[in-house]
């Protein structure tokens, strides 16, 4: 078991709600070993400015129930050059840091990765709504997002059937569409669109003149905000080939807000406490994640090039590193994970009359 003398704990990127209880379960897992704990305000921009404070356990009281982050979160360019890394190290050593715990997305995890290159072991914790994290099955805060959609969703199916209306609602997820296309299923919404499959817009208007004819009354569009620029251009539209009144509403921001549900205070919980037990165990560079509803860990520069490879965004030289045995693994990998989106896409559609 390593020894630690103080840990950091920092969230950047957009936050997500969870990031409180998993700030909470380093916090505590941590001083349960006897390690202390500076809590970093402002992701890596307070990393380089020295903006934090050390932890004891009141400080982490009273937030497990809580939205946003208590450390709050900020982008930072100036982290990404060699200056403000160097920055950051120097700040590390004044303050006795020896291993941080990052939680955010991607952009986290290559911060992680350039600090745990300098000598300062971390551990990335998936935090965010998008779930764009190819390497976990979940990460913190999209379940309590998916529950916000389709709660703010019935409400609009309530109104819709009312006065025989559609509503196009836009939902957040960046290019990534797992809150759509699951909430699209669990609002029985008509049609889902989302930017990785193709959508047959007159094969859907079809089947919403079908299920009109036979007296339906309301109609939810669910579209993923990757599909960028056809929520609004599309309301028109369906409107006009329908002659059904269309609303438009995109949630953006409320999804990302408010109290986080109890499968994401699990789980923030489940990967916080392995983030601490990893760096004990000496480990660095790796991200927290859950598979098949399991916590395991993988190495945060194959996460990131596996998360290339899923998005078709692999760059020269990526694999090179790799055994041919290793790229399959990460090529079925993938393959799998695409298979099952459009197994529930089109699910989606079949019971979507
Ligand atoms: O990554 C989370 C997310 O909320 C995305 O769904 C969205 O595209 C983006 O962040 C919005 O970022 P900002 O808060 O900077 O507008």
């Amino acid at each position: 078991m390593k020894t630690f003398e103080r840990i950091g704990v920092l969230t950047s990127g957009g936050d997500a709600p969870g990031m409180n209880a998993t700030i909470r379960a380093v916090t505590r897992a941590a001083l349960a070993n006897g390690v202390e704990v500076m809590g970093i305000y402002e992701g890596y921009k307070g990393l380089m400015e020295g903006n934090m404070k050390l932890f004891d356990e009141r400080d982490v009281s009273n937030i497990i129930n809580h939205g946003g982050t208590m450390l709050y979160s900020a982008r930072s360019p100036e982290f990404k050059t060699e200056e403000g890394m160097a920055r950051a190290i120097k700040v590390c050593e004044e303050n006795h840091i020896n291993g941080i715990v990052a939680i955010g997305g991607d952009g986290t995890f290559r911060g992680a990765t350039d600090l745990s290159n300098r000598g300062i072991a971390c551990i990335g914790l998936p935090g965010t709504i998008d779930n764009d994290i190819t390497a976990t099955d979940y990460s913190i805060g999209y379940d309590t997002a998916m529950n916000t959609v389709i709660e703010m969703v019935d409400r609009l199916r309530d109104t819709c059937e009312s006065h025989l209306r559609c509503n196009v609602i836009e939902v957040m997820g960046r290019n990534a569409g797992y809150i759509a296309l699951n909430t699209g299923i669990a609002v029985g919404a008509s049609i889902v669109v989302v930017s990785e499959l193709p959508f047959d817009e007159d094969k859907a208007i079809e089947a919403v003149l079908e299920s009109k004819k036979e007296g339906k009354r309301n109609f939810i569009v669910i579209v993923s905000e990757g599909a960028e620029g056809f929520a609004e251009p599309f309301t028109k539209r369906f409107a006009e080939k329908t002659g059904i009144e269309t609303k438009f509403a995109r949630l953006a921001h409320v999804v990302r807000g408010g109290s986080p549900s109890l499968r994401d205070r699990v789980l923030a919980t489940e990967m916080g406490t392995e983030a601490v037990n990893l760096l004990l165990e000496g480990k660095s560079n790796l991200v927290v994640c859950n598979h098949d509803n399991k916590i395991c860990s993988m190495d945060i520069d194959r996460a990131l090039i596996l998360d290339r490879m899923y998005k078709g965004k692999l760059k020269e030289g990526d694999l090179d590193s790799y055994s041919e045995e290793d790229v399959q693994q990460m090529r079925d990998f993938c393959a799998k994970k695409s298979a099952e989106f459009k197994k529930l896409y089109e699910m989606s559609y079949l019971i979507s009359r």
